[in-house]
């Protein structure tokens, strides 16, 4: 697995005087994407629960896997998979993980911190993730459709829903797909 150098990003394109003062607004707040430590563990997972705080009250339920996942588990992906955090200024205002096996990944706990959400955060670590695994034919996830941005922000990042699944009376669970080479589909016998 290659190991990606910090990419810089949030800083915006300042053509009009609008965009310009957009731009210093988001130059104040630029952060920087790279691998997560084993010491961001915690922060990783605090974020996490405080970003799916509003599925769980959706949902009805904390039982959902984002809120029940531990920390042995996000400290094993750090150390085994690919797990990346955006950092402004030393804080972590966004993370994803991406556990691969037979070159499928599958993407996990893409997170921004709420106060920081709607600015280009989440879309820079999903294309951050996609281009550190060059060796993956497809990458999975799964969201819960009560969160109706979901599907669609995936869809406009090339995810197609692959599968609606009842998880309970209140929640359906959608399974996208995004295959990134032709090499993903099966040999022809
Ligand atoms: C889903 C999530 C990771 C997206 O992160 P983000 O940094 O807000 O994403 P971006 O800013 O790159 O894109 C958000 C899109 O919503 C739009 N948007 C507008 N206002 C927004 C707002 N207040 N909050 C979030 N998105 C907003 C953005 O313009 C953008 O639209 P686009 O798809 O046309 O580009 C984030 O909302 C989150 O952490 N949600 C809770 C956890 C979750 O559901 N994760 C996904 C699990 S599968």
């Amino acid at each position: 697995m290659r190991r990606a150098d910090p990419i810089p990003a949030g800083i915006a394109d300042a053509q009009s005087p609008a965009a310009a003062e957009h731009a210093s607004e988001l130059t104040a707040q630029s952060y920087l994407i790279g691998p997560a430590t084993p010491d961001d563990a915690p922060a990783m997972l605090d974020l996490q629960r405080r970003a799916f705080a509003e599925e769980g009250r959706r949902s009805r339920t904390q039982d959902i896997p984002p809120l029940t996942e531990q920390l042995d588990a996000v400290s094993g992906h750090i150390r085994t998979q690919a797990a990346l955090v955006a950092r402004d200024r030393g804080a972590i205002i966004g993370t994803i993980r991406g556990i691969v096996e037979n070159r499928v990944c599958t993407v996990r706990a893409l997170v921004v911190d709420p106060a920081c959400q709607g600015r280009g955060v989440g879309s820079a670590l999903l294309d951050a993730l996609e281009r550190k695994l060059t060796d993956v034919t497809r990458f999975d996830l799964t969201t819960n459709t009560l969160m109706e941005a979901n599907v669609p922000f995936y869809e406009r990042r090339g995810y197609e829903v692959v599968e609606l699944t009842r998880h309970s009376a209140r929640i359906t669970l959608a399974q996208m797909s995004k295959i990134v080479h032709a090499s993903a589909q099966e040999p022809r016998n």
